[in-house]
């Protein structure tokens, strides 16, 4: 596209009108990602259930441009864990992000390669700025739909690997009918 464009996001679901990649996560992206592996394994012999979906709009890769599109985590659990997405660093770590939340509840949870965290909670009409050098995962702890437009540099790229290696640091689980962020028993450890 060689001309500024809009893209409509008027329908109750969010779901833009149009869009250049549709990205569908189910349980089979997640192996190694829950705490509850007996739970997980239960569920993807019963269904490869569809966990997320991504709506991507194809700009070059490149610092001047910017990254958007529309993220959309069902509502669910593997165990007592919420559905989130894998999560991940930018692949050039000093690269930021933004969040706005359009629907449903859930939190982005965050840590940096030094050690620290954060929870933000997402709630319809709360934007984030994610800093740069903190690794984001958005959870769902909603009956919803947790839809969020999300925008980030065309260059950042995105680090799976480390995630996909030693985990977040926090968890975020359901105790007593209610969300709780609880420390990674595993974390560092190979997932
Ligand atoms: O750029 C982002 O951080 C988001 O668009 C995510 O990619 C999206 O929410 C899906 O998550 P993930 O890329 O961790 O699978
Ligand atoms: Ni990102």
């Amino acid at each position: 596209m060689d001309t500024p464009y809009t893209f409509d996001l008027n329908n109750p679901d969010f779901i833009p009108d149009r869009y250049d990649n549709h990205i569908r996560r189910t349980l089979t992206a997640m192996r190694g990602q829950y705490l509850d592996t007996a739970a997980f394994e239960a569920m993807l012999a019963a269904d490869d259930q569809l966990l997320y979906e991504v709506y991507e709009f194809h700009r070059p890769h490149e610092p001047g441009e910017l990254l958007h599109g529309i993220s959309i985590v069902h509502p669910g659990k593997v165990g007592d864990e919420y559905f989130m997405t894998k999560g991940h660093f930018h692949t050039v770590l000093d690269t930021s992000e933004v969040y706005y939340c359009l629907k449903g509840e859930g939190y982005m949870v965050m840590e940096t390669p030094e050690g620290d965290w954060a929870a933000a909670e997402l709630r319809p009409g709360k934007a984030l700025y994610v800093l740069p050098r903190w690794a984001h995962r958005s959870v769902n702890t909603g009956a919803g739909d947790l839809v969020t437009l999300f925008v980030y540099p065309g260059n950042a790229g995105h680090d799976y690997g480390t995630i996909e290696q030693q985990g977040f640091r926090k968890l975020v689980v359901e105790r007593d009918g209610r969300p709780e962020i609880v420390d990674n028993p595993r974390w560092g450890s190979k997932q």
